[in-house]
């Protein structure tokens, strides 16, 4: 039997799919400060002006630019494998596939973006790229890409993956990029919350606040800032998982699958693989499609959708998403990248509409599902990952009660090779569940009690 489909070099998307067009109702406008609608020349000190109009695009094929192709060449396509062995171990009807994103050189999702995201801004005549990380794949991917277009690259890394995950930092050194510890003492924002809290384990919103900050404050108008997911460019160019993953499903004989799986941070991994099938859905297809969060930081299962910043010294516009409110500090657990306070706004959109049914996972589940992925399929998968891999398990144990030989779809984001202390952390019995109190929810909720609230527009059908 087949474990692994490949694809040749000819048959990679020569086009990002953007859900924007197909959401059965609208996504809401980013608001300024005023509580108006921004306009695109606002977001011109951050993003260049070809990022900003794929960004507001409405677009339902945006054509992927023959260099951005030649650079996805050198690892993609990527191959879905079939997961028999997990299968076998489980003694599920299910037939389990899986994207594996884990073999990009930075080892993760991240860098179908972040080549992109270099490309435009190299092209649009800029010199300098700033950016945060939370486990330290975004900044790597940044860096790895920065590295071949010949871009300087400042990566502000949340203080407690940097401590947890020193080799990263080595990583984005050896692509030429500079990597410091967020809140840092070289930005205002580092500062203030570095005075007030001067032990914080830092959070992806402080370090995107940093980020930012450092890119619109630099004179020579050559640096911009770019942001490793929840933003529509970032999600539209992730779609290539997805669109490679229907090709290769139909290679495996497989009509559809009848679920769906990532887990979501930012969102931008989860909607590139499930976002190709949510517009099957929308067009009639039976699939579930599960968003996969922690349960420390439940943004998509426990909290509101609300008008909130995406970092947490309110630099960005206000974004319609789900959020724990911008100043909320995820406990220190060992997905970094999943420590995010809000949802991408067309993941979030997509939960209004009924298209989604997230889930939440606990810490100890998470390590425990990919020690037995290690064990069956080989790979060591990062800890984000293995949220989707928990919720996997759990879908192929119910096909067993339910005697359904469903097809489970799932999208491995990354390895976890840089990640080994979460795992010796679990070996040794120190991983603490932690499920977020609803005191916890609401305080940070009352910072944004006075925003303009999202209408939650949905058409009804799912
Ligand atoms: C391997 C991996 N998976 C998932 C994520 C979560 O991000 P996103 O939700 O944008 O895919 C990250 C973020 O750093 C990651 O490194």
């Amino acid at each position: 039997m087949s474990v692994k489909v490949f694809l040749n070099e000819g048959e990679i998307p020569r086009q990002w799919y953007n859900l924007a067009a197909d959401l059965p109702s609208p996504l809401q406008p980013p608001l300024g400060p005023d509580g108006n609608p921004i306009s695109p020349d606002m977001l011109a000190p951050v993003f260049p002006m070809n990022l900003i109009e794929q960004e507001v695009s409405q677009s339902r094929w945006i054509k992927i630019p023959d260099e951005v192709l030649n650079l996805l060449y050198r690892w993609r396509p990527s191959p879905l494998h079939r997961a028999v062995y997990l299968e076998k171990a489980l003694d599920t009807p299910a037939r389990i596939y899986y994207k594996n994103e884990s073999l990009s050189p930075p080892g993760s999702h991240k860098p179908n973006t972040a080549v992109a995201q270099a490309w435009y801004n190299k092209t649009f005549g800029i010199k300098r790229l700033t950016t945060e990380t939370g486990a330290g794949q975004w900044g790597s991917a940044l860096a790895f890409a920065c590295s071949l277009l010949g871009l300087e690259c400042k990566v502000f890394m949340v203080r407690i993956s940097f401590d947890q995950k020193p080799f990263r930092k080595i990583m984005m050194q050896t692509w030429n990029a500079d990597c410091v510890a967020s809140p840092s003492k070289e930005t205002n924002a580092g500062r203030e919350i570095l005075a007030a809290t001067p032990d914080t384990p830092g959070s992806l919103g402080i370090a995107i606040s940093e980020a930012v900050e450092a890119a619109v404050t630099d004179k020579s108008g050559e640096t911009r800032y770019s942001l490793g997911s929840v933003l529509n460019h970032v999600l539209l160019h992730q779609t290539v998982i997805g669109l490679e993953a229907k090709k290769q499903l139909e290679m495996f004989g497989e009509k559809k699958p009848d679920v769906v799986i990532g887990c979501a941070g930012g969102g931008s991994n989860f909607a590139g693989l499930a976002f190709p099938f949510v517009n099957d859905k929308i067009n009639g297809a039976q699939i579930e499609i599960i968003p996969v969060e922690p349960a420390s930081c439940p943004t998509m299962t426990r909290a509101p959708f609300v008008y909130d910043h995406g970092d947490t010294a309110k630099m960005t516009p206000l974004l319609a998403m789900y959020s724990l409110g911008h100043a909320f500090i995820p406990p220190p657990i060992h997905a970094g990248g999943l420590r995010y306070h809000g949802m991408a706004p067309l993941v979030s959109q997509a939960i209004v509409e009924g298209l989604l049914t997230p889930q939440a996972m606990v810490q100890n589940e998470c390590y425990q599902a990919a020690v037995t992925f290690a064990r069956t399929e080989g790979i060591i998968i990062a800890p984000e990952t293995s949220h989707a891999v928990a919720a996997v398990i759990r879908e192929a144990k119910k096909a067993k009660e339910e005697k359904k030989q469903k097809v489970i779809l799932f999208n491995l984001s990354g390895h976890g090779m840089m990640d080994l202390a979460g795992y010796d952390a679990f070996f040794q019995g120190k991983l603490q569940d932690y499920v977020l109190p609803e005191e916890d929810i609401k305080k940070s909720l009352s910072a944004i009690a006075g925003y303009p609230k999202p209408s939650a527009n949905k058409s009804g059908k799912w």
